[in-house]
């Protein structure tokens, strides 16, 4: 007889998207993922966006200025605060108060979306960054193992935590790399990008030996693609290193309105809002699924 591991089904995927390159479309993508994935009849899953960039892009993306001044920041609810007083953030770990759950995008059917959420950040990260203490004695963890600890109880309230980097190799991104089982990896076709992917890897790889972790870079994923000779070179280079986490199918074009959809903006349909691109998003979407896993 065949016995189903019933919190191995419900357990939360937890993934990075990362690479030390800037402007590859990291937040671009954990954005258009939340959404199809949360959104998309076909898939309908319950995602947790976090957005651990002090950049603050995905937070912008996704929810009013309104809200996350009234809502969060005033009220040092934002990731930062999880940094400087975590204290507050586990015991409030139940009520959850510091996670956004309503009118986070701006598709218009959002209504529909089976669970989309986001936990903010704030630009105060920058600073915050620059001076964790070594520890905190009042719950005796590390900074590193901040975001780990903040997230395992709600590992079973979704079916995918996506957590948007910063294009940086520092104690705040280690704590995504610590709470994740696996990473994706944009890559522009370029050359610094591919510099950024393979200095991530190194990154990874001693991180797992350090931490005794298994962070799995499970795709790269190629993004802002122009099709370009020189790009197309760059792709198939990337294609054929079998050091590189494969390539997923799915290339993300260069398109002015994919730029567009990080201004939260009016309501729009999938269609407004990623254009001829609306049909890589839900293509994308179901690769994810079939790459991570359900
Ligand atoms: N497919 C695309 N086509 C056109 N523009 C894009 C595309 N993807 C992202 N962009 C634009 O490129 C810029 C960088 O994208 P994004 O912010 O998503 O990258 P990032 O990797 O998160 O950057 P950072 O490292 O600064 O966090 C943004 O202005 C964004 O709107
Ligand atoms: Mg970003």
């Amino acid at each position: 007889m065949k016995y189903v591991n019933l919190s191995e089904i419900m357990t939360a995927k937890v993934i990075s998207i990362c690479n030390l390159k800037g402007g590859v479309g990291k937040t671009t993508l954990v954005m258009a993922l939340a959404e199809y994935l949360a959104g998309d009849t076909m898939y309908k899953k319950r995602v947790l966006a976090i957005d651990l960039d002090p950049q603050s892009n995905l937070t912008s993306a996704l929810m009013s200025e309104e809200v996350w001044e009234k809502e969060f920041n005033n009220r040092g609810l934002t990731l930062p605060f999880l940094f400087k007083n975590p204290e507050y953030f586990l015991e409030d770990a139940k009520n959850d108060s510091f996670i956004a759950k309503h009118n986070i995008s701006n598709v218009r059917n959002r209504n529909y979306f089976s669970q989309l959420h986001l936990i903010p950040s704030s630009p105060r990260l920058f600073e915050i960054q620059e001076d964790l203490p070594s520890g905190y004695y009042s719950c005796n963890l590390k900074p590193v193992e901040l975001l780990r600890t903040i997230i395992k109880p709600l590992l079973n309230n979704y079916d995918y935590i996506l957590i948007d980097c910063a294009p940086t190799i520092n104690t705040v991104v280690r704590s995504a790399f610590l709470a994740s089982n696996a990473c994706i990896i944009p890559c522009v076709p370029n050359r610094m990008s591919i510099h950024g992917l393979e200095l991530l890897l190194e990154h990874i790889e001693k991180f797992n030996r350090v931490y005794v972790h298994n962070l799995k870079p499970v795709g790269t994923l190629i993004s802002r693609y122009n099709r370009t000779m020189a790009q197309t070179e760059n792709l198939n280079s990337i294609i054929v290193n079998p050091f590189y986490p494969p390539v997923f199918e799915t290339k993300i074009l260069e398109r002015a309105k994919i730029a567009e959809g990080l201004e939260l903006s009016n309501y729009l349909t999938y269609k407004q809002k990623y254009d001829d691109s609306h049909d890589s998003m839900v293509k994308l979407a179901k690769e994810f699924i079939q790459r991570v896993g359900r």
